[in-house]
């Protein structure tokens, strides 16, 4: 699977160590606070396994799957395919992310979150890649910034795989050419 990896952007002892950094950041911030990390499968379940466990605060955990349609006119339109299985309503919740590109996706789940009145409602994304920005969103808390490339690894897939590499990376051309 390396053998696909053109370059390594962040390592995984970087990664590792900023995750410890983020975590003990978010446990300072929520002192006193029980916290509902509220996670979109399936990229962000590694940053979760992870961050999660660097939480030092009663944390409850669950899950939405969300699909981005791309309409006629180019603009995007986001669905609900799983929803929460429990309610936000009170809750301080902290959506964990594996990315933010265009930020269409997060932009329509932040406001759809918003109508159900959590007590409060924060973004961490262990990656930003900041530069196709078109929806104004941004993250609470950030892990890395990265280059406006197609990378791969720490979650993340192309064509559903990669997700298990402990890296980022950007793949070779000719795994990106590769038939599904
Ligand atoms: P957007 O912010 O609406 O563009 O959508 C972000 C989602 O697209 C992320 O949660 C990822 O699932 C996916 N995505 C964006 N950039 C990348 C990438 O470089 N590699 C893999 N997936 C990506
Ligand atoms: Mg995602």
């Amino acid at each position: 699977m390396h053998n696909d990896i053109e370059e390594i952007l962040v390592t995984e002892e970087q990664i590792q160590q900023r995750v410890r950094e983020l975590g003990a950041q978010i446990t300072q911030d929520y002192q006193g606070k029980d916290l509902f990390l509220l996670t979109v499968l399936r990229g962000a379940i590694v940053f979760l396994a992870d961050l999660s466990r660097n939480i030092d605060l009663p944390t409850t955990v669950d899950f939405m799957v969300v699909e981005k349609l791309t309409k006629k006119d180019g603009e995007a339109e986001v669905k609900i395919i799983k929803d929460l299985d429990s309610s936000i309503s009170g809750r301080h919740v902290l959506v964990v992310e594996d990315i933010i590109d265009e930020g269409r996706t997060l932009a329509f789940l932040m406001q759809a979150l918003q109508i159900r009145e959590p007590a409060s409602l924060k973004i961490v994304t262990i990656f930003d890649k900041p530069h196709q920005r078109r929806a104004a969103v941004q993250a609470d808390y950030v892990g890395f910034t990265v280059p406006d490339r197609y990378v791969v690894g720490y979650g993340l897939d192309y064509r559903q795989r990669y997700r298990n590499l402990s890296c980022l990376g950007v793949l070779k051309s000719e795994a990106l050419r590769a038939p599904a």
